[in-house]
């Protein structure tokens, strides 16, 4: 019994989802106000500097929210954007947009 602790690690370890702890569900709640601009979904952004993100990698989703919210990538727009965002909520947008389908092309994930 005191192993299985660790075989639940062992097991989320082997999920491309271990890396982030995001909810879709609680995302999609929190998205509206992205919405404005990157359309319903994530799909139908207002103007061609605006991306898509529906079916981006949700890895890739919630790594350039953060830089955004440090400066590391600098945007005016979004780094006010995610600059009130906490780490649950840019998990849960990440998780979100990455479940939504989208027209981007997919690139293989390492
Ligand atoms: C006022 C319009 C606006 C709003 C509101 C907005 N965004 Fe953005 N978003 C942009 C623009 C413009 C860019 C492109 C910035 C750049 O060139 O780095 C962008 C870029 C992004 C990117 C980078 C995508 C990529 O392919 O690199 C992500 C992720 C993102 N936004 C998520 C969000 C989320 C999540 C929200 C809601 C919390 C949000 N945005 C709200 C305008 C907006």
């Amino acid at each position: 019994m005191r192993m299985l602790p660790l075989v639940s690690i062992a097991l989320l370890a082997l999920s491309p989802a271990a890396f982030a702890a995001g909810d879709a569900a609680a995302g999609k709640a929190k998205s509206a106000v992205c919405a404005a601009c990157h359309g319903p979904d994530g799909n139908k952004p207002i103007d061609a500097n605006t991306p898509k993100l529906a079916g981006q990698h949700e890895d890739y989703l919630a790594k350039v929210l953060r830089d955004y919210r440090s400066g590391a990538r600098a945007n005016a727009i979004m780094g006010a954007q995610a600059g009130n965002l906490k780490d649950q909520d840019i998990d849960d947008l990440a998780a979100y947009f990455a479940s939504q389908k989208g027209d981007l092309k997919e690139i293989p994930h390492n």
